[in-house]
């Protein structure tokens, strides 16, 4: 049977239109379940809309329509974002899904004996809708320690889930598993957050204050707090608590991989892990947090109205000039600046002038000197080597979580390429009548050009399938097994059809 693999994106809030911030988790996450399906794996990759809170019904409000009315239309622009940035998710849900809900008020019902209710005072962020302890903002000042926006102090009756007396295992999960909580910064963060006693997780609002949320089921007084109706997603997805997909791809697989922005490690390595123990369900396989994009040394962020459109950037440059931009420009982890000029520096250099070019000076010498026709030949023994060191690469680059890595190796092999054509001159060849070495050696480039276009489909899929297509395949190369795929070559006779340059250049 197919080997499982469980990937999420964060469930983005509605509150606005998704920015830059939200298309890179979502690409990297979207390439990583494209390299996984192409090796034989059965993916499951999730992704979806968070739609509760005091946040959104605060926006909802602003714009005076009813709540259920805005994050349906708002849930419908990540939705089409998604489609236009050709994410290959297996399921979108939204935490309003009634199905979902379900899976919430079961869990409550599950955890409810663990519970105390009670009245403790915390402080409380809505743009980033999380509480923090009294000891952890300064009162006279009241802003929030991680966006440091106003804070305001809520008392009331709610239902608790007291996370102190899972400190100890918590943190000693965290050191035993080097590769739970990665990069190695946020490790280390999150276990700077454990040196502290945990203040008890406040799981419910009351009605009254915060009307939409999910009903508590056993207080009709209360609905529930809107992370831990999000963080719940995660298992609802897989129709927990029945056995079947929950099994398969959260047991078998080793636990889902949570892709998420440094801004919520508090939830995903503190609260989440708790409340999977407490439910004595396993724990995630790694949650990775990534670093932000930054505009002028600040977070780009959908509640400051600081943002880079995605929509826009692809309108203007082409959507995978933007993936490439995003999966090869920073490393993964890092913090990074989207700038245009970064981006046209990218475009003009990998990809018109390694990638793009390679295509097309293949294809019209091919249509040039061999009728348009893959020319008779047999692989090159050396640029089958360099396929199979680009492919090792590919790999451990993605499985590292390091998708530029992965895709400088890729371009070791379009580098070597490009200048094995200038070594070898064809059109000196052609000039010659060394007709039997030319046709041998575009035999031998029209191979490798496959062979990269298989590489390249995780990371740039449009791009990929259309330097199949101008290859002459008609087959679907998001079909492909890649192992074998590779051991496979480009049929001689087989009838090109060039097209466009792949990238123009810009200035
Ligand atoms: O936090 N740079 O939703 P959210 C990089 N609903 N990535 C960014 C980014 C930036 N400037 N801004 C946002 C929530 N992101 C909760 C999640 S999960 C059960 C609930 C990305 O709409 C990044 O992945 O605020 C970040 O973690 C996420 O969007 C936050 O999206
Ligand atoms: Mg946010």
């Amino acid at each position: 049977m197919a080997k499982p693999f469980y990937l999420t994106t964060p469930l983005y809030y509605v509150n606005a239109k998704p920015h830059i911030g939200h298309a890179y988790t979502t690409v990297v996450a979207d390439t990583l379940a494209r390299a996984h399906r192409q090796r034989g794996e059965r993916v499951f990759l999730l992704t979806g809309t968070d739609e509760h809170g005091e946040k959104i019904s605060q926006a909802a409000q602003e714009q005076g329509i009813s709540a259920k009315e805005f994050v349906d239309r708002n849930s419908d622009t990540f939705h089409s974002l998604w489609k236009l940035l050709n994410i290959s998710y297996d399921k979108f849900i939204r935490t309003s899904d009634p199905a979902h809900q379900v899976v919430v008020q079961k869990v409550l019902e599950k955890l409810k004996p663990q519970l105390e209710l009670g009245s403790y005072k915390f402080w409380y962020c809505v743009p980033c809708e999380t509480s923090f302890g009294l000891s952890e903002v300064e009162a006279a000042k009241a802003l929030c320690p991680q966006c440091q926006r106003p804070v305001s102090q809520v008392e009331e009756e709610d239902y608790f889930l007291p996370l102190e007396k899972h400190r100890a295992w918590l943190k000693e999960t965290i050191q035993k598993n080097p590769n739970f909580i990665r990069p190695e910064s946020r490790r280390n963060e999150v276990l700077g957050m454990l040196t502290n006693e945990l203040p008890a997780l406040c799981v419910t609002r009351p009605k009254e204050r915060v009307p939409w949320g999910i009903p508590v089921p056993f207080s009709p007084n209360h609905t529930t707090y809107v992370w831990f109706d999000a963080l719940i997603n995660y298992i609802s997805a897989l129709e927990w608590p029945d056995n079947e997909k929950f099994h398969h791809y959260w047991e078998e697989s080793g636990g889902p991989l949570h892709l998420v922005g440094k801004d919520i490690i508090r939830h995903h390595c503190l609260y989440w892990p708790i409340i999977l123990h407490a439910l004595g369900l396993p724990l995630p396989k790694m949650v990775f947090a990534h670093g932000w994009w930054l505009v002028k040394g600040e977070k780009m962020s959908k509640s400051k109205g600081n943002i880079v459109d995605p929509q826009a950037v692809v309108e203007a440059y082409g959507l995978d000039a933007v993936r490439y931009f995003m999966l090869r420009d920073v490393p993964f982890g890092d913090d990074g600046i989207f700038s245009e000029e970064a981006l046209i520096k990218r475009i003009n250099s990998d990809l018109a002038n390694d990638l793009g070019n390679l295509v097309y000076r293949t294809l019209t010498m091919i249509e040039k000197h061999a009728g348009g026709k893959i020319p008779a030949g047999k692989p090159d023994s050396g640029l089958v080597e360099l396929a199979a060191q680009a492919e090792a690469g590919v790999w451990s680059g993605l499985s590292n979580l390091a998708p530029g890595d992965a895709l400088k190796s890729l371009w070791e092999l379009i580098t070597r390429a490009n200048k094995l054509v200038e070594e070898r001159a064809p059109w000196t060849l052609a000039k010659e009548g060394k007709r039997q070495e030319l046709e041998s050696f575009l035999y031998q480039l029209a191979d490798t050009v496959r062979a990269i276009a298989l590489l390249l489909w995780p990371f740039l899929p449009g791009t990929a399938e259309s330097t199949w297509k101008q290859l002459g395949f008609t087959t679907d190369l998001g079909t492909q097994h890649l192992p074998a795929a590779l051991k496979e070559h480009i049929p001689p006779g087989q009838a090109i059809s060039k097209g466009a340059p792949l990238f123009p250049r810009l200035q």
